[in-house]
């Protein structure tokens, strides 16, 4: 009886805590709640099936602005209660108008749901994904996703179609620039942080909006790079390398999973009762709602699965998609097949309560509308810039930084006199610096390169001159003379090349991974003059910038960088901020080299084997490789170079020898350390990288995985002691009979500074 009031109170505050940590939201808030539930059960109760259906109906406005431009029924639908969502609805106004329909006109008064691709930012820009990710930084990355929440929901957005989580290990694909890169380790932090960024503490905090976990799954995988193509997973892959960033949003609390176009290993992703039901629902015990992309429905007829609408609609209905965007199948097929028992009513109760759940969760039914902002709308705000300038700055790669003269070129030497050249065709491209999903911002709030460096030159009595030089897929070379002349006028130039903003991102697939039209030929033509130069890269996927890395002493890797590109490099240029950037994926010498990764398997034939596994006599022919090209990425998955430098300690182990059943119980763990000391002249921030590999298992195991990273700033001399933790989660894999365990083997543990560098401790796992 004494330890009741005790168990309460410690139950408060394990409530109160994990409330605070967002890892369990508050009832009110939290669609997997009791309360949610009860009030679920109460609203279905009264539903008659077609009201059933009609909240699986989610439809597009047609254009990003103007209202009411849904289907040209969409009034009729809505009062009849046959629309549970709309996409691209942008302003409060157009919001509002559509659920006053839902709300006044239908019978059961079920608010919309408003859902947009909120990627990096709504009004407020900040870098695209694979550049944020870049940052090795998830807090900072929640940060950006909460801005981006307050800036959308105060439009009745309360849903966004972010994060993407698909692992990319191939360039090609434009969309690699909307997720996080190559590692699933990383990717899971990532996905974690922008789900708690969106939904914050909780769910009907009026900023909160609900995240989407998308594109369920293997979408990253697509065949030769081209968007929308088929894959082909191993059940371990795909458990081991594209779900885990998945699992990690749903364990986060992420309210909502979009199905992807692709199809896996024949079954398209949105019929796909494998991950939708078997792994999503029952292995995961996922309680919100499954999307389909848009018009993935409909598409399952095209990939050769289904003859006709209704044959689409069972297929992707029962494999457990429960939205259908934009195909109008399931509003037109679903009725009819639960009263033919083709579909379970069962099914259908699933699926509404997915829904219900998350816009009770939500709190729409208390706050439907949103209170509509003076004319002008939403506006960029001191706060929201210099989030946007310290993200971008973050996200900043330092690939190259050699001598040039008595010093490293970078940061530059400033001072009154010195006359900087500015060439190439994305210094002054504000369009472009948006990337691919840019929302509301708008081009005029984006300060390009030119304009911050105007600015800086202008106040520091630092002579600037600017040519183009050519277009971003430019085929004269007419500018070239103007911009050979600039250069040979200044001390320093600044080189501004890569991809359109629009090169990246969907249906973006690129055969080719070299600078775009004839810039590499303007980059010759300005080293030719020796004047030293930095390119700066604008991209939204790695490019192959062999010649670049071979001939220009400093090269920066800016990804899109939002809307604050400009002051965030002309900061990193003269050193007020530092390049603490490391890849999150490789970037290759040349196309032909991709699919590349740093996470691969060792092969019977390596070439060089990490911890020198390879065969006893390696051969120089007879190995995994190309005769005309290195096996190696241009830059690894973690690099990134520093104002400063770095050195780690050898690393050590907690204990030479752990047992694998012991970690399988969680009995057992290992402690990591190693220390980090900056051995430079300038302060800065080194990511420390944990790598493990495994050997004498029932598979071959990666050459490394990355089970763990800590960002340290560190003062010139300063060390800092770093401790890691390796247990289950991060030992266990899925072995020969596909169970989720570690085994008994060879353990080797790197602490460095990227995916290549440093040397191992040894432990044995033993029984
Ligand atoms: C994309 C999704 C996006 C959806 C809605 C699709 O074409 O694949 O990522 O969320 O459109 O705009």
């Amino acid at each position: 009886m004494q330890r009741k009031p005790q168990l309460v109170l410690v139950l408060g505050w394990l409530m109160a805590l994990a409330a605070q940590t967002g890892r369990l939201p508050a009832q009110g808030g939290d669609f997997r709640s009791t309360q949610t539930e009860a009030r679920v059960d109460a609203l279905l109760a009264q539903m008659t099936l077609e009201e059933k259906v009609g909240q699986l109906n989610q439809l597009s406005t047609g254009s990003l602005s103007g209202p009411k431009q849904v289907v040209d029924n969409g009034d009729e639908l809505i009062r009849k209660g046959w629309v549970g969502g709309i996409l691209n609805a942008v302003t409060a106004q157009e919001t509002n108008i559509f659920q006053k329909e839902a709300i006044g006109g239908s019978r059961l008064h079920i608010p919309i749901l408003f859902g947009l691709d909120v990627i990096h930012g709504f009004r407020t820009l900040f870098p695209i994904p694979l550049g944020l990710s870049a940052s090795w930084d998830p807090d900072l990355a929640e940060q950006t996703a909460r801005y981006a929440a307050q800036e959308a929901s105060s439009q009745g957005v309360r849903w966004t179609f972010s994060p993407m989580v698909d692992i990319a290990r191939d360039p090609r694909w434009g969309r690699i620039a909307e997720g996080a890169g190559e590692d699933p380790y990383l990717g899971s932090a990532f996905a974690r942080a922008y789900v708690r960024g969106y939904q914050g503490l909780r769910l009907d905090d009026p900023a909160s909006i609900v995240a989407c976990a998308k594109h369920f799954v293997g979408y990253g995988a697509v065949e030769g790079g081209r968007d929308y193509n088929s894959t082909e997973i191993s059940e371990r892959t795909l458990r081991g390398v594209y779900l885990p960033p998945f699992h990690a949003a749903v364990e986060e609390g992420a309210g909502t999973l979009m199905s992807a176009f692709n199809a896996i290993n024949g079954v398209p992703s949105s019929a796909n009762a494998f991950t939708l039901t078997q792994v999503l629902r029952k292995e995961w015990n996922f309680r919100g709602f499954v999307d389909s992309d848009w018009t993935a429905v409909r598409e399952v007829m095209v990939h050769g699965i289904a003859d006709d609408a209704r044959t689409a609609a069972l297929k992707c209905f029962n494999a457990g998609v429960d939205m259908d965007m934009e195909s109008n199948i399931f509003l037109n097929n679903i009725a009819e097949l639960v009263r033919a028992g083709r579909v379970p009513a069962s099914r259908l109760d699933e699926a509404v309560r997915g829904i219900l759940r998350v816009k009770f969760a939500l709190g729409l039914f208390e706050h439907p509308y949103v209170v509509e902002p003076a004319a002008s709308g939403l506006a960029a705000t001191p706060a929201g810039d210099a989030l946007a300038r310290r993200a971008a700055e973050e996200s900043f790669v330092l690939l190259e930084n050699r001598m040039v003269g008595d010093g490293p070129l970078l940061p530059l030497a400033a001072g009154p006199g010195r006359k900087i050249a500015l060439i190439g065709p994305l210094a002054d491209s504000a369009t472009d610096m948006l990337g691919s999903w840019s929302c509301q911002a708008v081009s005029g709030d984006m300060v390009t390169l030119r304009s911050a460096l105007s600015k800086r030159a202008s106040s520091g009595g630092m002579p600037l001159s600017f040519a183009r030089g050519t277009d971003v897929s430019g085929t004269t070379d007419s500018g070239f003379p103007e911009a050979v002349a600039a250069a040979m006028g200044a001390d320093v130039v600044v080189m501004a090349l890569g991809e359109s903003g629009r090169s990246s991102g969907e249906a973006s697939s690129r055969a080719h991974l070299n600078l775009p039209g004839n810039q590499e030929k303007l980059l010759e033509a300005i080293v030719a003059t020796g004047k030293p130069v930095v390119l700066v890269v604008f991209s939204g996927r790695p490019l192959s910038i062999a010649w670049a890395s071979a001939h220009v002493p400093a090269i920066i890797m800016a990804w899109f960088p939002g809307m604050q590109a400009g002051p965030a490099l002309v900061r990193t240029l003269f050193g007020e901020a530092e390049p603490a950037g490391r890849l999150t994926v490789s970037i290759p010498r040349t196309v032909g080299q991709v699919p590349i990764y740093y996470n691969h398997l060792n092969t019977g034939r390596p070439r060089v084997d990490p911890i020198g596994m390879g065969s006893d006599k390696p051969d120089p022919y007879y190995v995994t490789g190309y005769i005309d090209e290195a096996n190696t990425p241009l830059y690894p998955f973690g690099y990134g170079l520093s104002y400063t430098s770095f050195s780690f300690s050898p690393v050590e182990v907690s204990a030479a020898s752990v047992s694998a059943s012991a970690i399988n119980k969680g009995e057992s763990q290992l402690t990591v350390s190693a220390d980090v000391r900056n051995t430079g002249s300038r302060e800065g921030t080194e990511t420390a990288q944990l790598y493990i590999r495994l050997r004498g298992t029932s598979v071959a195991r990666p050459v490394r995985e990355l089970k763990g990273f800590q960002r340290v700033h560190l003062a010139p001399g300063e060390s800092r002691h770093l401790e890691f933790r390796l247990a289950r989660d991060e030992l266990a894999f899925w072995n020969a009979d596909m169970k989720d365990v570690a085994e008994p083997g060879s353990l080797y543990v790197w602490v460095a500074s990227d995916s290549t560098q440093g040397t191992p401790a040894k432990v044995e796992l033993t029984e």
